[in-house]
């Protein structure tokens, strides 16, 4: 009989946004934080566009990188692009931790860090968090001698919260300088907070932080899998001799090159996001659903006391033709994950969310 590593048998699979309502054509689905309004148009060109499939994918994406460089205005050199950042996320996990390591995230944060964690043999160790939000105190107390890696999402995703450059930096400051803090920014463009910092300047100050964006929420390229991070060249070197060569496509980095240049589609999408994000907040709000003040594109609110109340909030929306996102595995049985949609969607949504509540 095959023996599998012990660790992968203890990893809980991750559980992707439903797609699906059996006996509904076309559901709307605001379960797994995607662009309402699409994608660029000169994006998706260039992804048709592309004809060079029998020649393999420039392995380190200089161009895609030269572009990303150039409209964030940082050095090409301290990047590395991948498959997602998910795989970013997990090769930093294999680089820097391993058996008898231990590797810290918060409580309500992403599902994908303890998946990396275990899946490089590692321990992972849960952080609590103060009001559904990253608590830099509790993250410093969870430090042992062990512990290698601090994941933080800033914003979190499925709570919405985030925290502001000054607590960041005081985080980077109570951490040993072995440890790598990794700062996932995948929600940074639809921040509005003006105390913000996508975690650049905290690379900045040394070797052992790491920020990593992704092009598949404001950008809306989620199918073509494309995320990118940044670093010390020490750390990026690391990474990109366990990076699988060609891990990002030949079309998915013409697309890529073409969505970062079109800043417009950017603008338009914050703009959207954020109107949304402050109509949606509001009508949670004024229904008593005690929303949790979001910087993403998406917001958690509480449906009800009994432990499966989210449950049965999802399956009312459900029966609407609505796909949100139940975070039960995020240990957030009574609350629910509404992404932003389109206008239409929304207008629906919030139709159906009134009928809820009566
Ligand atoms: C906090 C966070 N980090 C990373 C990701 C992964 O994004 P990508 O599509 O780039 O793999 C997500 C996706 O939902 C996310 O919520």
């Amino acid at each position: 009989m095959l023996k599998t590593k012990k660790e992968i048998l203890n990893i809980a699979p991750y559980t992707p946004g439903k797609s699906k309502i059996s006996g509904v054509a076309k559901p709307i689905k605001l379960s797994s934080n995607e662009n309402g309004l699409g994608c660029s148009s000169k994006a998706s060109a260039a992804y048709k566009d592309f004809e060079n499939f029998n020649r393999y994918p420039d392995a380190t994406a200089a161009e895609l990188r030269a572009a990303i460089g150039k409209v964030y205005n940082l050095d090409p050199e301290k990047l590395i692009c991948g498959a997602g950042s998910d795989e970013i996320l997990e090769i930093i996990a294999y680089a820097y931790a391993g058996e008898g390591d231990e590797v810290i995230y918060t409580k309500h944060g992403f599902l994908v860090y303890p998946i990396a964690a275990q899946s490089a043999g590692a321990t992972p160790v849960i952080a609590p968090e103060k009001n559904y939000t990253t608590d830099v105190d509790a993250i410093i107390a969870a430090v042992t001698k062990k512990t290698r890696i601090v994941f933080f999402a800033n914003p979190n995703n499925p709570t919405g919260t985030y925290i502001p450059k000054s607590e960041v930096l005081r985080l980077r400051k109570g951490l040993r300088e072995d440890i790598l803090l990794v700062i996932d920014a995948a929600y940074a463009e639809c921040v509005t907070a003006t105390d913000y910092s996508d975690g650049r300047e905290i690379v900045d100050l040394g070797e052992n932080t790491i920020m990593t964006h992704t092009f598949s929420k404001m950008y809306g390229l989620a199918a073509l899998r494309l995320g990118w991070g940044y670093a010390h060249p020490k750390i990026i070197d690391i990474l990109n001799r366990i990076r699988p060569p060609f891990n990002v496509t030949g079309p998915t980095l013409a697309a890529g090159i073409a969505a970062v240049n079109d800043q417009d589609f950017v603008k338009k999408s914050i703009a959207h996001n954020t109107k949304w994000r402050e109509k949606l907040f509001a009508e949670l709000d004024k229904l008593g659903f005690t929303p949790v003040p979001s910087q993403g594109n998406f917001i958690m609110a509480k449906f009800g006391d009994a432990a499966d109340a989210g449950k049965k909030a999802f399956e009312f929306f459900a029966s609407k033709g609505i796909l949100v996102r139940e975070i039960s595995n995020y240990q957030l049985p009574q609350h629910l994950r509404i992404s932003i949609g389109s206008d239409d969607e929304m207008e629906k949504f919030l139709t159906a969310l009134r009928e809820f509540k009566k």
